[in-house]
């Protein structure tokens, strides 16, 4: 589906992510020349970043089939056990979230990866006794938000380990531009900047917007994206110059009007705010850190002068109280 054709096939047509592409094309290219399969992969960072994709790519520039699931999908050990069996030689399982898996089917996982090899228990009791059943071999790619999320054992059983980062504005704009032709959207290079300045240095984000603001064209100009017709379909979404939504704002402005600009609890905030912690943490406040609008100190969450300034509100002063 289009979902799918939007999403780069080749290593060498994925955009961005310069030191992770050089790092995986380098141990496929190696895995390849000896004939065996490539080390387990763990790739870890915001959503929206590319993680699936480079498990689709990896499958695909290794010549394999790649079989996705995710951690809360593999509810009990059988379920895992049933997937590693009908594996093919080299194959990729993809686990997305891989940090929400049991710690009983963590177990599973273990001998499956470092001997390629299931422990099946029979029977129970006194009587019980387990047998090994060999599993070929396979790659396990492993996504995850927070390599820090895993327990230490699943995290050391990785051969590599690499961290997806937030794409430059340089980088949307190629996206962008690769997905509009792909999409028959007319777009040009202004039209893609102003959407790639708002796109929280995430595809998915960018991808997304492209086309609710060609949405807009379409019904209230020509269907072209250009700078003008971008900014204010973007206007309209309420995305400001910075890429911030509602939600995001609603979090800056609840630490500054609920709690005196912090510092805060995570916790105290998501009860304020009426998000998840784990939403907070993984999903909002990653690309809000990285502007420099939000800090994290060991007593809680406090926002930056960047903060008050770009939401046009004046910092209490303390002096003289
Ligand atoms: N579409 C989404 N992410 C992409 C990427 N990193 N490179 C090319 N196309 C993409």
């Amino acid at each position: 589906d289009l979902e799918t054709s939007l999403r780069p096939r080749r290593l060498e047509q994925y955009i961005g992510q310069d030191k992770v592409k050089e790092t995986l094309a380098i141990f496929i290219r190696a895995a390849q020349a000896r004939a065996e399969s490539l080390d387990h992969v763990l790739l870890y960072g915001p959503p929206g970043l590319g993680k699936t994709t480079l498990a689709n790519i990896i499958a695909h520039e290794m010549g394999v089939n790649i079989r996705v699931t995710s951690g809360p999908a593999i509810e009990r050990q059988g379920d895992l056990a049933a997937i590693l069996t009908n594996l093919g030689q080299g194959d990729v399982l993809f686990i997305d979230e891989i940090h929400r898996l049991s710690r009983q089917v963590e177990e599973v996982l273990y001998p499956a990866m470092e001997d390629f090899a299931l422990d099946i228990m029979i029977g129970k009791g006194p009587g019980a006794r387990s047998v090994r059943l060999n599993l070929p071999s396979f790659t396990l790619v492993g996504a995850t938000t927070r390599a820090g999320l895993l327990t230490s054992p699943l995290r050391d059983r990785f051969g590599v380990i690499s961290r997806l980062d937030f794409y430059t504005t340089d980088e949307l704009m190629q996206i962008i531009l690769r997905t509009a032709q792909i999409l028959r959207v007319a777009a040009d290079e202004q039209g893609a900047l102003a959407i790639a300045s708002r796109s929280r240095g995430t595809p998915r984000v960018a991808n997304r917007l492209l086309k609710r603001v060609r949405d807009y064209s379409q019904v209230r100009s020509d269907g072209m994206i250009n700078g003008v017709l971008a900014d204010e379909a973007l206007q309209f979404l309420e995305i400001d110059d910075l890429g911030l939504d509602e939600v995001d704002r609603k979090l800056l402005k609840a630490v500054i009007e609920k709690f005196g600009g912090g510092p805060v609890g995570l916790d105290t905030l998501a009860a304020s705010t009426g998000e998840e912690a784990g939403t907070i943490e993984d999903v909002l406040e990653p690309f809000l850190l990285q502007l420099g609008l939000l800090a994290r100190t060991p007593r809680g969450r406090v926002v930056t002068q960047r903060a008050y300034s770009h939401l046009g509100i004046q910092p209490v002063s303390m002096e003289g109280t």
